[in-house]
């Protein structure tokens, strides 16, 4: 049974009390943003292509070593997870350049890093997500030197296992962001794995599959994330 009212309400997720204290019920909504909030629009089965994303590539990563919040679905758009006290980070993995780095630095978009590079935003939307440094979240005891050593671990090996995974599928892993929390003192990979947190570029054709189709106008989103879905489940996404 999910409360009536959510404990938590994201731009694209909510967040519900379960009877278990440890646990936490995730649904994922159809509501889609950019910018900030500033575009938003709704698409039908949105949320359940991205909670199943979501579920296919927790449990990848669990089989690989990396402990993720993930428990269990309940229904097709609704995760349960384990409740985690979120580290206030947005922790970016880039291969290739886009988005906001061209933006901010002399790089033109598409092109490959001579190695994948972690940046980290202090996730506070009134501030507009500013970039954050190892100093300034030590200072700000936002996370001890030890532990940011181990989530920028996490994150570049989220990277190796789903680089390697994309590509098989044809698809590149341009960047994705990873959001992390703690229970009991370990560190677990939280919120989510989709295609409104990754940039995915079709291997041959360039073609981009994730939440830049909405953002820029580039064609129909949920087309092009049935897409995803299509290349990297096993069956096809049929379930859809
Ligand atoms: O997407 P944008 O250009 O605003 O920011 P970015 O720093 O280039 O984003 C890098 C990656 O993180 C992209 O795959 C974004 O979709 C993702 N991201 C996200 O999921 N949520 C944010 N608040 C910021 C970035």
């Amino acid at each position: 049974m999910i409360p009536e009212k959510p404990l938590y309400e994201g731009k694209a997720k909510s967040v519900y009390l379960s009877e278990n204290p440890d646990e936490l019920i995730v649904v994922f909504r159809n509501d889609m943003t950019a910018f900030n909030g500033v575009k938003h629009d709704q698409f039908t089965d949105k949320g359940i292509l991205n909670a199943t994303a979501s579920e296919f590539f927790m449990k990848m990563l669990e089989a690989e070593g990396i402990p993720t919040h993930y428990i269990r679905m309940a229904a097709p758009d609704t995760m349960i997870v384990r409740r985690l006290d979120m580290i206030p980070l947005e922790v970016i993995v880039r291969n290739i350049a886009a988005g906001s780095m061209t933006k901010k630095y002399p790089v033109a978009e598409g092109t490959v890093l001579e190695r994948p590079v972690v940046s980290i935003d202090y996730k506070d939307d009134e501030r507009g997500d500013p970039m954050i440094n190892d100093d300034l979240i030590e200072v700000l005891h936002i996370l001890p030197a030890d532990e940011l050593k181990q989530v920028k671990e996490m994150a570049l090996k989220v990277n190796t296992v789903l680089s390697r995974f994309f590509d098989e599928c044809g698809i590149r892993l341009v960047d994705f962001k990873l959001e992390f929390g703690k229970a009991a003192g370990k560190i677990y990979l939280g919120d989510e794995i989709s295609m409104d947190s990754m940039r995915l570029w079709d291997k041959q054709t360039g073609e981009s599959f994730d939440k830049d189709v909405y953002r820029f106008d580039k064609g129909d989103v949920i087309t092009a994330y049935r897409n995803v879905l299509r290349r990297i489940l096993p069956d096809g996404g049929k379930k859809d």
